[in-house]
This record gives C-alpha cells, sequence and structure tokens, in this order.
C-alpha cells in the first residue's frame, strides 16, 4: 500500500517500543527488510538489511567500521562514483595501502588479470575490494565474479550496487558480495531518503562501529562511560528510522515483481540498443560524426547509462553546457559534468596522472582546473535509461540532437561558470 492510503488509514510512532503505534511501525519496517531479501534472493541466515538514507550513507558505515589498519589494503577500481571513492578516506588515514586499478579505452572497462593481480599484492591482513556492478559514467557492467575471486583472496568485497539494481536482478543467492549499498529513489523514483546496505552477518560481524547512538544499542552508561551494541542489524541503524517511507520501499518492490525485473531489464537494454545505434550514426552532411559516445557502443555487459558529447563540424567537443541549456529549453533532462566519477571521467577523457599534478593547487575553481587540464569541456552528458522511459524518450533526445547539432556550430555565448563536476 502505497504512502497516502497507509498514513490515511494508521497512526505510526517510532518503532522498537511496546505500544500500538509503535508495532504498527515495527511490522511494517521488519516487513520492508524481508521484502527486501526476498528481491535478491537473500536468505535472512546469510544477509541483514540495513536501513540507511541512501546509497552514500551505506558507504560511509562501511568505510569508518572497516579495520583498515596498517598492513590491509583497500582496492577500488577506478570508475567507482564518489560516495564510494570516500571509503579511501578512512583507509589512508588509518594506514591502508590504497591502490586504484584503471580502466582501458574503447569500453573504458577493467581486466579482471589486473582485479587479480592487485589482489594477489601483499598484505598481512584483510583487504577490501570495491567496484559499481554497473558504472554510473559508462554504464560498464563489471564482472561479478570478481566478488567469489576477491574472496579466494582474502578479500571482502563492496559491490556498490546503486546505478545496477534498477533494471538488473541482482541474485545473492548465486553471487555473495558481503557490502552492497543502494538507493531506492532510483529504482522506483520514490521514496527519496531511503537506502539500506544489504550487509553479510559474517562481514558485519568484523565491522567496528567508531560511536554509537539512539537506537543502536542494548544499553549504555553515561557515568560508566560504556555501550553494548545491539545485537542485530539496528546496531548498525542511527537513531529514529524514516518509518513512515521505508514501507513505500515494500509497495515500489511489489511493483517491480509484478511487471518483473527481467522484463524491466529486457526493455532498458532494447531503449538502450536504439539510443546507441542511433547516437553511433548520427553525422554531420560531411560525413563527420555529431556524437561521441564514451564506453561500450553496444548492449554487451552494459546498463542504460549512456555518457557523450556533441562535437561540432569541426570535430570539436560542444561545451557541455550549451547541450544542457538547450536541452532544458526542449524540456530534457540530461545530466553533465563527471557524475560524481572523476575516475572514468579521467578515463573517457585520457587525463594522466601528470597533468592533474600540474592543476594541482594552481586551480581556484573548476574552470581553471579544466583550463589547466587543457580539456575542451567540463565532461559529457548523460542520458540514462529505466524502467519509466519509453521510445519516445529516445526519439526525442534523438531529435533534438539532430535539430540542434548538425551542421551548426553551438552557440557558447552566455555559459555561467562551473560550480561543481
Ligand atoms: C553507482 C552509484 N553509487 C552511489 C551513488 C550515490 O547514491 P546516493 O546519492 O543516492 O547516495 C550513485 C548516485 O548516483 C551511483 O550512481
Amino acid at each position: 500500500m502505497f504512502n497516502a492510503a497507509r498514513l490515511r488509514g494508521g497512526c505510526f510512532g517510532n518503532p522498537h517500543s511496546d505500544n500500538p503505534t509503535s508495532s504498527a511501525s515495527t511490522e511494517l519496517v521488519e516487513r520492508t527488510r524481508a521484502a527486501i531479501l526476498r528481491h535478491f534472493n537473500a536468505s535472512p541466515r546469510e544477509y541483514a538489511v540495513i536501513f540507511m538514507p541512501n546509497a552514500t550513507g551505506a558507504c560511509r558505515l562501511v568505510g569508518e567500521s572497516y579495520p583498515f589498519r596498517p598492513g590491509s589494503r583497500l582496492v577500488l577500481t577506478i570508475d567507482n562514483h564518489n560516495s564510494a571513492n570516500g571509503i579511501r578516506e578512512f583507509a589512508q588515514s588509518r594506514g591502508a595501502v590504497v591502490q586504484y586499478v584503471p580502466v582501458h579505452p574503447p569500453e573504458l572497462r577493467t581486466g579482471t588479470d589486473e582485479i587479480r593481480a592487485a589482489l594477489t599484492r601483499r598484505r598481512r591482513r584483510r583487504g577490501l575490494l570495491v567496484f559499481p556492478a554497473q558504472s554510473n559514467f559508462t554504464g560498464v557492467q563489471h564482472p561479478l565474479s570478481w566478488i567469489e575471486l576477491a574472496h579466494e583472496h582474502g578479500y571482502d568485497v563492496l559491490l556498490d550496487a546503486a546505478a545496477y539494481v534498477p533494471a538488473n536482478p541482482l541474485d545473492l543467492g548465486e553471487v555473495h558480495p558481503d557490502f552492497v549499498p543502494v538507493s531506492w529513489y532510483k529504482v522506483f523514483g520514490y521514496p527519496t531518503g531511503v537506502g539500506c546496505l544489504l550487509a553479510r552477518w559474517e562481514a558485519l560481524a568484523r565491522l567496528n562501529r567508531p560511536w554509537f547512538a539512539g537506537g543502536t544499542i542494548q544499553t549504555a552508561s553515561a557515568l560508566g562511560g560504556w555501550h553494548v551494541l545491539a545485537e542485530d542489524e539496528t546496531a548498525f541503524e542511527d537513531g529514529t528510522l524514516n518509518f513512515l517511507s521505508i514501507p513505500d520501499v515494500e509497495a515500489g518492490l511489489s511493483r517491480v515483481s509484478g511487471i518483473g525485473i527481467d522484463l524491466i531489464h529486457q526493455r532498458v537494454t532494447c531503449l538502450t540498443g536504439w539510443l546507441l545505434d542511433r547516437l553511433r550514426d548520427m553525422r554531420h552532411a560531411g560525413g563527420s560524426p555529431l556524437i561521441r559516445l564514451y564506453g561500450p557502443q553496444g548492449t554487451v555487459r552494459r546498463g542504460g547509462t549512456v555518457a557523450f558529447n556533441v562535437l561540432t563540424p569541426q570535430g570539436k567537443v560542444a561545451d557541455e553546457r550549451i547541450v544542457a541549456r538547450d536541452a532544458t529549453a526542449r524540456r530534457i533532462s540530461v545530466r553533465t559534468g563527471c557524475f560524481c566519477n572523476p575516475g572514468a571521467a579521467e578515463g573517457a577523457f585520457t587525463i594522466t596522472e601528470k597533468a592533474l599534478t600540474r592543476s594541482v593547487g594552481r586551480a581556484r575553481t573548476l574552470d581553471d582546473h579544466l583550463r589547466l587540464l587543457g580539456l575542451p569541456s567540463g565532461g559529457a552528458v548523460r542520458a540514462s535509461l529505466g524502467v519509466v522511459s519509453n521510445l519516445r524518450d529516445v526519439e526525442r533526445l534523438v531529435a533534438f540532437l539532430e535539430e540542434t547539432y548538425r551542421d551548426r556550430t553551438p552557440d557558447d555565448r552566455g555559459l555561467r561558470p562551473r560550480e561543481r563536476c
């Protein structure tokens, strides 16, 4: 039952007390945990669902609690959202070694051999491998077989599933990542402010929470200076849960299972294929391409995230702010920039470490930084396809690009400074 009907029909209080309004909330929250486990075919004996405000909160929880110390290693694909990249700050500050594994053109993938080599490097303690199941920049779907590989090498795995689960089945009976961050608004568009960390009980037992809070403990003493964490997943949930919105996740999941995640996957794949075909085929009258695509050009092992730049008839990259401005005028929402994934952007625009070092400390604004790097634009343009997208959306985007930019030099007057990448 969605929010309005449920709120009209019941009275709900803060969960985990013994009173009718509290019990009503507790029951719905627990039902939602069970629905999430079912959705991912995860056994409650193996996995816990920890409610978080979003995927970022889930990454932070793992980062701040993971037992990083000298002798342990954090391995990340360079293709990671900043919410996963941020884990490195916890690792570095506690003396762990951090290693990024690069992506390579043309598809901007990472080789399994490179992951294996990184996992094989000498270490004295358990390590953590962090990678996205689907890149939020290129749409690349990284191999889930890396999970088992990492386990064989004594690593835990954080599989960032935020961009993957909206249109792909994730079977946690088949693959067994230790930590899986998810944001639910990415799956059904609503509710915001509700995400979760799916975590293996065994891996959770290795985490050390650096603090406690209301809701996380069985008991604590102010005078005595001690506390005892709760024995279940609530040890990782801080304060009052978003108990009025969490039940909407159960409703959303039942909508998804009504359609079928495999059907959603198929539909998004078809739409992505059509969009990629059209973008690849677009040409100026002189025959030069109108679009430069980043990442895989076809639908094999990739999702519905399509990143590109518009090219002028002279073959120059058009400033991404022009495309954002013109698309907005046509009421089309595209995202521009590096999409909080600087590593994939550095791979896509072949930015070298040397160039990056050159700009450190010299750039005062994002525009300065881009100038020092010698980049023609501040990033790419991204169109994302999902369960609500249809063929008309694809056709409208294609028509907009053709009508606005074919055989024309884009008008770059009046662009405002960039504020974030
Ligand atoms: C792959 C990936 N990971 C993590 C995040 C962070 O999600 P949120 O901002 O909902 O916490 C995003 C958001 O776009 C993402 O695409």
